[in-house]
């Protein structure tokens, strides 16, 4: 694909090739079958796609391999990704007196309240053995906002051109917004923390089908953006602040350690 590109001079942008390989049950170990799945970037032609594919078939190496190895191959050309956005709904004080805070916590169209209570360094949901776990809702969205302490989400969007998302989410930062669609995972400090979650549900909520795990196990387009360098969000001098890890790597080391 690389040399027919090269000749007719056309940029290809990112391409992904992932390959599942199978093994043979009987006999002596050997590949049986080769499985790849091919992403193509969302502004290649048609014809550009065809000569690609044709070229795929001329290819000298695959014709050694033919003949031992069963080799599937699946096209995707991906979608034009959504970018990526985070809303937090501030909170109003009301009134602060010396240890006494008093503040507005509701969320405009609200209709469900839940409490996430983290005794020490928990997380939620909790791990599948080595491989993390999200939630992702249907019919609800989320307003977190911490009470106590502070909880760092993890959000992940195979659907954003920013995929990785890290909040370092507290109190003055209001309630962050997580979007039906989003897989998003919290975790505690060794102290713990309180966050309330002013929902928002629709009318097809339903709590059985809604805070059901998922584990990166089982879903290689989570796991490819998880490794992603995240966008990262914190409190930092009287504002929230949106950080890359590319333009502060500095940073990234310093609240990581
Ligand atoms: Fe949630």
């Amino acid at each position: 694909m690389g040399i027919t590109a090269k000749e007719r001079g056309w940029k290809l942008g990112e391409i992904t090739v992932e390959i599942d390989k199978k093994m043979t049950i009987h006999g002596p170990r050997k590949i049986e079958s080769l499985s790849l799945n091919i992403d193509l970037p969302s502004d290649l032609k048609a014809d550009q796609l065809k000569f690609l594919q044709k070229a795929t078939k001329d290819c000298p190496v695959l014709r050694n391999l033919r003949g031992s190895i069963k080799i599937n191959v699946k096209w995707n050309q991906s979608k034009k990704k959504k970018k990526s956005s985070l809303n937090f709904i501030p909170t109003n004080v009301f009134r602060e007196t010396p240890q006494v805070k008093f503040f507005d916590a509701g969320v405009k169209g609200s209709n469900g309240s839940d409490v996430v209570i983290h005794h020490g360094a928990a997380i939620s949901p909790p791990d599948d053995d080595e491989f993390e776990q999200y939630y992702v809702h249907h019919h609800q969205i989320d307003h977190n906002l911490v009470l106590q302490g502070s909880r760092t989400f993890t959000l992940l969007n195979p659907e954003w051109d920013e995929p990785h998302h890290v909040i370092y989410l507290n109190q003055k930062m209001g309630a962050l917004e997580i979007p039906i669609g989003i897989y998003h995972q919290s975790v505690s400090g060794p102290e713990g923390s309180m966050v309330l979650n002013q929902a928002v549900r629709d009318s097809d909520f339903d709590p059985n089908k809604e805070f059901v795990p998922v584990s990166l196990r089982d879903r290689a387009d989570l796991r490819r953006a998880k490794s992603v360098p995240p966008v990262f969000w914190m409190w930092d001098d009287g504002r929230i602040r949106r950080l890359k890890v590319g333009s502060f790597s500095g940073f990234y080391k310093k609240i990581m350690s």
